[in-house]
């Protein structure tokens, strides 16, 4: 069976093209001309090359894909243009592609992400249930896009997953948190109390498989996450056990980071870059808790998180030294 697989290069990607192999797919992976290709180097996959931007290079990519993992997306973007054409114009795209040129029975699943539901409410876990309510350009991107795959799915198979923050090997986000633990500090935003859903790549690659392999995914969102509800403490805790590290904790004020953001918009404007703390994240850190639950998963696609924090944590320390980046 060929799949396709959208952002095969980057940290999910290539985690579920590496499971997908050991399944016995066949693989296409959609990269870029300028994609870092490391994780895939080695791998008996088919390159296509494509900007998922250009529609006009998408047809033939799609057409013998018995199903299409859409992962490509972009999370850092310098406007609101960067954030639509990455996530929403891209998906459309892919979409309109499979629509002309997909086999019928063809599957698509798109990774959303929970910034398209928003933060949880007074503590409580969203479910897929509850209204979106997205705070950030890229949250709204995202569920633009998933307007989109819920359209398409009206006449193809088509699944949505919305993932938590994902850590585990080859992360670069939760792996800040990994770097200033080892240098002996666990610094802690805001009031550090805020409460957050987090699951571990295998986990959500399971739960990504899942989802493609039920009949009853179709036209409907899952969240994926891992088991509990975390403050950045606990986190931290897990952190430092698994690096054998007793950091000093330093709490970090909002107005703080609110002058940081301040700086890092007007450097990233200079630099014609995305920034790398902006207002949305800024307005992210100050919710009291981004909690989702996976219920829906495990009711209907059989869906069990399997990797604890204190496991997940040791085994992702591990990875990072292991690889040198510890
Ligand atoms: N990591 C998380 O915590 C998290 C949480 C929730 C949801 N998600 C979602 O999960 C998906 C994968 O995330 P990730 O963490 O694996 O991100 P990542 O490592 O940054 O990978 C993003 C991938 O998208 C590709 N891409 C971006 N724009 C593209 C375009 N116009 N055409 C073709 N490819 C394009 C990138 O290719 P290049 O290498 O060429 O740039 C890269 O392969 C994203 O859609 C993200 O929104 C991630």
């Amino acid at each position: 069976m060929t799949v396709l697989v959208t952002g095969a290069n980057g940290f999910i990607g290539s985690t579920l093209v590496d499971k997908l192999l050991a399944s016995g797919y066949s693989l296409r992976c959609l990269v870029r001309k300028t994609s870092d290709l490391t994780w895939l180097q080695d791998l008996p996959v088919t390159y296509s090359y494509a900007d998922l931007r250009d529609a006009r290079a998408l047809g033939d990519l799609v057409s013998d894909a018995e199903i299409v993992f859409h992962l490509a997306g972009v999370t850092k973007a310098r406007d609101q243009a960067g954030y639509l054409q990455g996530n929403y114009d891209a998906t459309v795209n892919l979409l309109s592609a499979c629509a002309a040129h997909g086999p019928k029975n063809q599957r698509f699943v798109y990774i959303s992400s929970q910034a398209a539901a928003g933060p949880s409410l007074d503590g409580i876990a969203l479910t897929e249930q509850d209204p979106p309510h997205p705070i950030s350009l890229y949250g709204e991107a995202k569920l633009r896009a998933e307007q989109a795959v819920l359209e398409y799915s009206r006449d193809r198979f088509a699944t949505i997953i919305r993932p938590p923050s994902v850590y585990g090997p080859r992360d670069r986000d939760v792996y800040v948190f990994f770097q200033t633990i080892a240098k002996g500090f666990l610094l802690l935003l805001g009031s550090g109390a805020q409460k957050i859903s987090l699951v571990h790549i295998d986990d959500l690659v399971n739960g990504i498989l899942l989802a493609a392999q039920h009949d009853a995914a179709n036209g409907k969102i899952f969240f994926i996450t891992s088991e509990g509800a975390y403050d950045w403490q606990t986190i931290g805790q897990a952190i430092a056990a698994a690096l054998h590290k007793q950091p000093l904790t330093i709490k970090v004020p909002l107005w703080m980071l609110q002058i940081a953001a301040f700086f890092s918009v007007a450097f990233s404007r200079l630099q014609s870059k995305p920034a790398l703390l902006n207002w949305d994240k800024v307005r992210e850190m100050k919710q009291p808790s981004w909690l989702c639950s996976s219920a829906l998963a495990q009711k209907e696609l059989g869906y069990s998180p399997m990797i604890s924090l204190t496991e997940g944590m040791e085994q992702t320390a591990r990875w990072y030294r292991d690889q040198g980046w510890l």
